[in-house]
């Protein structure tokens, strides 16, 4: 080549995916991995009922699902979407205010790089990756972030929130994800309305990822952006990855809220638009099959009886991990993962588990140096010593210890004697590095 032609990086990594490459040369060594560490139900062993193969079975005998779509999308199904949330009687938009995209990734995506790189929208802390490395990637500077408070059940610190807007004028919107990936936290109407506050005095606008809006249990509840945004402008993130669940299908959408309102806003709406006309359009199958899963009889059921699972999944592992030494936890109400953080100063470089087989223990220990994350380090050892793979809480960009779960498994018995692995695992890490330095010196 003439020159070096790769843009550079911003030197950070997708940890969800990246220790799937780890886990995989286990498997090479023939480890049964238990896979902990990705959002997919799919891939957990969920059965995509046959109803909703029917559904799709009868769209593909219409040749158009073969074709391109309109750019915004299906003019149906963005009738259908507006008119769910104009029914709930507190904002009106029109289908023209929907926006498809492949995935939520790429909406968010499109989302960042449609902003001026001078402008920085807010991040919760930890944050889910795909936002992060999106907001980085276009602004090439560290992000701004409000800390989700591990000692205080996930809730924002919306003092800090509020702090940071006023003294960094840069900042121009505010993320919300609601349910939240990855601490489970669902957000109580009443903090939805702090935060809009926020974004009304200093003339924010709102970015809310409602991905797992409509899995929500332990008998919490919250509201959807539509319902609290009064006349603020703001974008909603919805998708069928995580609720039909297809997150194979690439397909989720924007819903702008308050348009016309704000020339400014309208200009970066626009923007993303022109983006996504370059492209021509989006997945157009998932789109048509929307309207007719989202309507069909047994739709509801289903969603529920998923629902429920996770709240018996989320209710076994608290148990569990609430009383292990080291950690703190909270309950997960939303969304299907949980988070666990390891108390202050009880991890070291010297702590390890132990691994049989020597070929693995050498590949664990070549990968764990001096640099590496704390918390990392213990994947990596969880990794080798039980084939169980969970992702680095560091990798979620925060300071915090700790490692993220899913609660997707299919056999809920299965699922509880992973996690009482994990929890002696993390008093035998923990206290190897006491034993060790114990020893008398010789
Ligand atoms: C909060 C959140 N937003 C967006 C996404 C991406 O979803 P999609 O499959 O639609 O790209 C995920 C996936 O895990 C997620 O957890």
């Amino acid at each position: 080549m003439r020159f070096d032609i790769a843009r550079s990086g911003s030197g950070l990594t997708y940890e969800i995916r990246h220790i799937v490459a780890v886990a995989n040369k286990l498997k090479d060594y023939g480890v049964e991995v238990e896979w902990e560490n990705i959002g997919d139900p799919v891939s957990k062993g969920e059965k995509i009922p046959d109803w909703m193969k029917e559904v799709l079975i009868n769209i593909l005998q219409d040749d158009l699902s073969f074709a391109y779509s309109p750019t915004k999308g299906m003019n149906e199904t963005r009738e259908f979407l507006a008119e769910q949330v104009n029914q709930r009687g507190k904002l009106q938009i029109s289908p023209e205010d929907i926006i498809f995209f492949n995935g939520l990734g790429d909406a968010i995506a499109r989302a960042y790089s449609s902003i001026r790189i001078d402008a920085r929208i807010i991040l919760p802390e930890p944050t889910y990756s795909t936002h992060l490395l999106a907001e980085v990637l276009h602004a090439s500077f560290p992000p701004n972030t409000y800390r989700m408070n591990p000692y205080s059940n996930w809730y924002p610190d919306i003092r800090e929130l509020e702090h940071k807007v006023k003294s960094h004028k840069s900042i121009v919107g505010i993320l919300v994800i609601n349910p939240d990936n990855p601490t489970g936290f669902v957000y109580p109407a009443e903090t939805l309305k702090q935060i809009i506050k926020i974004a009304k005095e200093y003339e924010l606008f709102l970015l809310f990822d409602e991905t797992y809006i409509n899995i929500i249990y332990n008998n919490k509840t919250t509201v959807p952006l539509s319902d609290v945004i009064g006349d603020i402008p703001g974008i909603s993130m919805k998708g069928i990855s995580k609720e039909f669940p297809w997150p194979g299908a690439r397909c989720g959408w924007m819903e702008v809220y308050n348009a016309g309102k704000d020339p400014i806003f309208d200009n970066y709406i626009n923007t993303i638009l022109h983006q996504k006309m370059s492209e021509v359009c989006s997945t157009t199958l998932p789109q048509i099959a929307i309207p007719k899963i989202m309507t069909h009889p047994e739709y509801k059921n289903y969603l529920n009886e998923r629902t429920r699972h996770y709240e018996k999944l989320s209710n076994i592992a608290y148990n569990i991990l609430k009383d292990v030494p080291y950690l703190t936890v909270n309950r997960t109400n939303g969304a299907f993962y949980m988070t666990a953080v390891f108390n202050e100063s009880v991890m070291n470089n010297r702590q390890t588990l132990p691994i049989t087989q020597p070929e693995i223990k050498s590949y664990i220990e070549n990968l764990v140096d001096d640099n590496i994350e704390f918390d990392k380090r213990f994947v990596y050892y969880l990794l080798g010593s039980t084939g169980i793979c969970v992702v680095p809480l560091t990798s979620f960009f925060t300071s915090l210890q700790g490692f993220r779960m899913t609660l997707l498994d299919k056999d809920p018995d299965r699922f509880e004697a992973v996690i009482k692995t994990i929890a002696e695992k993390i008093v035998e890490y923990i206290d190897s590095s006491n034993i060790t330095s114990s020893l008398p010196l010789l």
